[in-house]
């Protein structure tokens, strides 16, 4: 179906071109009429004419009997409104369309998007919640956009620490690592790390056996693979408990580009991209220079032969437009690494490795915060992680629902609990923009009532309700649409803008605004309750009433599961 927005769109568009050809009506959904168009002000600048004299004419020569009617308010705004048989017609369409006006693309784009990576040779971490949380939206928005989405989970798994971890454990005589567990794990790579800060000898052992490591030494590797193995196990548990798409299959760590190295630099060397500095291979990619003017390197082997963490995002790139054909590649990590990704991509264009054609981007986020509006930390001043996150959430989400004293069951409580803990977490960082920090505060998060997941859950389990109290299965019938009420004509209206919220999200890779058209709709749908009984009207009004609360239902359904939160059925 044609959206309604991009109808009137096009239908202004028509008009505007006899003006000036291209030139934009600006067109919103507004609160004065259904629509406003704000163009006419620029234009008639540009033209040097009288906003209202361009507005006249633009009214004039706008094909849009039948769809709405305008009015100049103002200096020069369109106000439209939608003629109630248009209206009637894009709802009865929206009805039979199961992807609610969102069109699946046309052409199927290959889209490789690298998100959560944690290191794993620690625990997950709250330091890990954006990426994962906004990349695993970022992939169901695009997998319902109709592309296929390869997730990366480009995960620290090479280099220095696990170097490090390896000599410990050695030093500690626990090389055969079967008792091992991640929990020990994470205790374990703290004393590493404090021996590693405190023993230059310790530090120097380290660094040779990153060498071993990266030289494929055998004993090396088995106890490397230990570590990962149990890692990436315990990984898995965090993302299914957080309902999150990642399989181990997705896992594709450093050392998988490890392999690759050497081609890399091989080839920049044979570029003439190469550059010998203090003993380290760099490449200088022109127009990045430190405080002082001077170039900065991506140093891409170090002066100890090592590899870092550049050559494996190079490595990276070439793998993923060569072998998985990306046409688009997304890497969430945060706002830091900027540089790092700037001069990665810089140089493989450089090297005729990333084509024009493929849209790369680092989508960068904002920093969890704590009350105090620092880096949030545990009260001892540990980073805090994702599984205690997630434990604390469940618990204050149970003893909210059993003060509601609703008739669930245990089993069925919990189950309820973990949905609406996660819906709460999740939600409180994807509606944020997520160029902005935000402050973790699970009460405000875990709400029934606000801008929260449990809130829009709230909403969706509301509609479930009514057409459970029908008693009988709803048999959906045709429905002419007259949308008396305020309540009604403004729900409707929403409904039908789900498109366009959709694919601006999309489109600026900002899930927030999803959310805040669903919080929107969500508003809606309490005024035309207040307004509207549903149940208990009848005829043709109940028939319609619950036609608008079906497409509600919906809605939030479908844009609840593109942002990876549950809907349940009841609250
Ligand atoms: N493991 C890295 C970190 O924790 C993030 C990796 C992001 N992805 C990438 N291709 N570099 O900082």
């Amino acid at each position: 179906m044609t959206s309604t927005y991009d109808t009137l769109s096009s239908r202004l568009q028509g008009a505007f071109d006899t003006l000036e050809a291209g030139a934009d009506p600006v067109l919103r959904t507004s609160d004065r009429s259904d629509y406003q168009a704000n163009g006419v002000m620029a234009l008639a600048k540009r033209l040097g004419r009288s906003p209202r004299d361009v507005a006249e004419e633009i009214v004039d020569h706008a094909e849009l009997s039948g769809i709405a009617t305008v009015e100049i308010a103002g200096p020069g705004f369109l106000n439209l409104t939608l003629s109630p048989e248009f209206l009637g017609k894009q709802l009865t369409t929206l009805r039979a369309d199961d992807r609610l006006g969102i069109e699946a693309a046309t052409t199927t784009k290959t889209v490789v998007i690298d998100y959560s990576a944690p290191n794993v040779a620690k625990e997950m971490h709250v330091g890990n919640l954006r990426s994962t949380v906004i990349g695993d939206a970022l992939a169901r928005m695009y997998r319902f956009a109709g592309h296929r989405v390869i997730a990366r989970n480009h995960v620290g798994d090479w280099g220095t620490p696990f170097a490090m971890l390896i000599e410990h454990l050695l030093d500690r005589e626990e090389g055969n690592g079967a008792t091992f567990s991640i929990g020990d794990l994470d205790g374990f790579y703290k004393e590493a790390r404090t021996k590693f800060d405190a023993d230059d000898s310790f530090k120097e052992r380290s660094r040779a056996r990153v060498v071993a490591l990266q030289s494929g030494d055998p004993e090396t590797l088995r106890l490397w693979r230990v570590i990962v193995d149990q890692s990436i196990a315990y990984l898995d548990l965090v993302y299914q408990d957080l309902g999150i798409t990642l399989t181990v299959n997705d896992v594709v760590g450093e050392s998988f580009y490890d392999s690759m190295l050497s081609d890399v630099v091989a080839d920049l060397s044979a570029a003439g991209l190469i550059v010998e500095s203090g003993g380290a291979l760099c490449v200088f990619p022109p127009g990045f220079t430190n405080r002082d003017g001077e170039a900065l390197p991506l140093i891409v082997r170090k002066s100890d032969e090592g590899f870092g963490y550049a050559a494996s995002d190079l490595a990276a790139v070439r793998d993923r437009v060569d072998n998985l054909h990306a046409d688009e590649m997304l890497y969430v990590v945060g706002v830091p690494q900027a540089q790092h990704f700037e001069m990665v991509f810089a140089v493989a264009r450089l090297a005729g490795w990333l084509p024009e054609r493929v849209r790369c981007e680092h989508v960068t986020f904002g920093n969890v915060l704590g009350p105090d509006r620092k880096m949030f930390k545990s009260r001892s001043g540990e980073t805090v992680k994702l599984a205690s996150l997630l434990n604390e959430a469940i618990e204050r989400a149970d003893a909210a629902l059993k003060e509601r004293n609703t008739d669930l069951d245990e089993t069925a409580r919990t189950k309820l609990a973990v949905e609406i803990a996660r819906a709460a977490i999740k939600y409180a960082d994807l509606s944020t923009d997520r160029h902005h920090d935000y402050i973790f505060d699970l009460d405000r998060m875990i709400a029934f009532e606000g801008d929260t997941g449990p809130y829009l859950q709230y909403a969706h389990a509301r509609l479930r309700s009514i057409f459970r109290r029908l008693g009988a299965p709803w048999e959906s019938t045709a429905v002419a649409f007259s949308l008396d009420t305020p309540q009604e004509h403004h729900l409707a209206l929403g409904l039908l803008a789900f498109p366009e919220a959709f694919e601006a999200a999309l489109a600026s890779l900002q899930p927030h605004r999803l959310c805040v058209y669903l919080f929107d709709l969500a508003q809606r749908l309490t005024a035309f309750y207040d307004a509207c009984p549903v149940l208990i009207s009848e005829g043709a009004l109940r028939d319609q009433r619950l036609a608008l609360c079906d497409l509600a239902e919906r809605t939030l359904s479908i844009g609840l599961s593109v942002l990876g939160i549950d809907a349940p059925e009841k609250m």
